[in-house]
């Protein structure tokens, strides 16, 4: 069997992290994205570990992760877009700085990265991309005000379900993990007791359990056009 090649964006910390490692464990090659990513030294390079510095908001970076996959693997089998950022604020105070940042990297980088990564999945005729996505985009927070995120992932949502369809007769599945709030350096401890209550479960997810539910959609092969909720409960209701 050949072996399956796997582009993952955001890997110098958090759930991009935690993916490399699972993927890499499960015999994956694997082309590892952020923009310090070298100098972080969370990941090392390898026969099967590729490691390129850039900023998924560049379009020429998201021709580059593809390249890199096929001119050493051939293959491109999986595309986590996982790179994002949170930047809250009130929507009338939003500066054009803060949207176009968070657009840059949530929005833009979907489109640069998946792109190149679907025109080569064409022609295998088989592929699989998943985006990491909130539940805020589908269960807005009184007082958790944060417009770019609820925007660019309410897009990502949206294009996961319609590019789903769209490929759907090319072999390519698109799916999404709609996360809680999750254990990662995005938040810091002191706010850990406030996010808990966000959770009907009530406690941060972990790293472990968005990695695990990117290999669920892996394998689920009659399933495409899902946005998996790993969130504690939160996108089911009122508690
Ligand atoms: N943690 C949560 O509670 C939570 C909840 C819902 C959804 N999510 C989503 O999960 C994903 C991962 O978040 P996380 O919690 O693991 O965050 P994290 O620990 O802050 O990691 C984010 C990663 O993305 C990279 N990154 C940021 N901007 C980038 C850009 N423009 N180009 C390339 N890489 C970039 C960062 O590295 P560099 O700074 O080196 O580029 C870092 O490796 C994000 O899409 C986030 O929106 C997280």
């Amino acid at each position: 069997m050949n072996q399956k090649t796997a582009i993952v964006t955001g890997t110098s910390s958090g759930i991009g992290l935690g993916l490399v490692k699972t993927l890499l464990a499960n015999g994956y090659s694997v082309v590892a994205n952020a923009r310090t990513l070298t100098q972080s030294n969370t990941l090392q390079s390898s026969e099967h570990c590729f490691l390129v510095d850039g900023d998924v908001g560049n379009k020429s970076l998201g021709e580059e992760l593809s390249k890199v996959a096929i001119e050493n693997t051939g293959r491109i089998d999986l595309l986590v877009n996982n790179a994002g950022i949170f930047v809250p604020g009130n929507f009338h105070e939003y500066s054009e700085e803060q949207y176009r940042s968070i657009m840059g990297t949530n929005a833009d980088g979907f489109f640069y990265v998946t792109q190149p990564a679907v025109r080569h999945m064409l022609k295998q005729q088989s592929g699989h991309v998943v985006t990491i996505s909130t539940t805020l985009a589908v269960q807005p927070i009184r007082g958790l005000n944060a417009f770019g995120t609820y925007f660019s992932k309410g897009a990502i949502n949206a294009a996961t379900k319609s590019l789903a369809i769209e490929y759907a007769d090319s072999g390519i599945r698109f799916n999404a993990v709609g996360a809680g709030i999750i254990d990662t350096p995005m938040h810091k401890p002191e706010n850990h007791d406030y996010l808990k209550g966000l959770h009907p479960i009530h406690r941060l997810g972990s790293v472990e359990e968005v990695v695990d539910a990117v290999l669920y959609l892996e394998h689920a092969s009659f399933t495409t056009g899902e946005v998996l909720h790993v969130d504690g409960g939160a996108h089911a209701g009122r508690w």
